[in-house]
């Protein structure tokens, strides 16, 4: 394996920092996982710091593609949906960057866990319209064609009923709202069927924490469309994100 084989994914979500070092070749890990909680992201630097902290454990020498819960476009920040506003408007890559010492590629969270899956799990090789969605604090989704992703499409925030999906179908929304696993599905199906009728998609693949425990409610999943779990699990964000550097000329470093 050579060192271009090799990059660092960071993932940083709305509970913990994970990152780890992937072979691109294949989309394992190369390293052991690290994970920090995300600090109450009041402030733009303590989150910096954090992210520094969390490379920090991983060998100097690699550039880091980040996952961030926004939409990103040429790696800066233009929407904060569950983050702190300040982030709007600032060049996350570049400030990365310049605090890592490293080049930093910066993409959408859904859409690192999209290319991820895409090139090595669950919709590898299949052709269409393949739309993933991530059930976490809130949701993201990407949407492939024939494996050319759409950035920053955010079906999350799509209203279906006269609700957002990701105040319906989150992770989050689940606990806080304490629903069953099967009230949780309903509201799940509820949002899979909008999804079906926009896009009609080949595939939907299901990632995020929730899908660690996918015996909870994958037998009532009702949907027109093919539905499945992603096969990276928790990782999807980390690859996806390590990929994301070979992709776009990473800031700085
Ligand atoms: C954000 C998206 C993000 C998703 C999952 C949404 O609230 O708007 O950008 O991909 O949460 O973290």
């Amino acid at each position: 394996m050579s060192e271009n084989d090799l990059a660092i994914g960071v993932d940083v979500g709305g509970s913990s920092i994970k990152c780890a070092l992937v072979d691109l070749r294949t989309g394992a890990l190369a390293s052991e996982r690290y994970g920090i909680p995300t600090p109450a992201q009041d402030s733009v630097d303590r989150l910096l710091d954090a992210l520094a902290d969390a490379v920090a454990r991983l060998p100097p020498v690699h550039a880091v593609g980040l996952a961030f819960p926004s939409v990103i476009l040429d790696g800066t920040i233009r929407t904060a949906a569950n983050i702190n506003k300040a982030w709007i408007g600032r060049p996350l890559a570049a400030m990365a960057a310049a605090r890592l010492g490293r080049p930093v590629a910066a993409i959408n969270d859904a859409d690192a866990a999209g290319l991820a899956e895409l090139r090595y799990g669950a919709a590898r090789g299949v052709p269409g319209t393949v739309l993933l969605l991530t059930l976490g604090t809130g949701i993201g989704s990407a949407l492939f064609v024939d494996g050319r992703l759409l950035p920053n499409t955010e079906l999350g925030h799509l209203e279906v009923d006269g609700r957002e999906a990701e105040q319906r179908a989150s992770g989050r929304a689940r606990t806080e709202g304490r629903l069953s696993w099967d009230a949780w599905t309903d509201e799940l199906n509820r949002v899979l069927a909008k999804m079906h009728t926009l896009l009609w998609p080949d595939l939907i693949v299901l990632c995020g924490g929730i899908t660690e425990q996918p015996e909870r409610f994958m037998g009532r999943i009702r949907c027109e469309s093919r539905v499945c779990i992603g096969a990276l699990r928790a990782e999807a964000g980390i690859v996806g994100a390590a990929l994301a550097t070979t992709l776009a000329r990473p800031a700085g470093g």
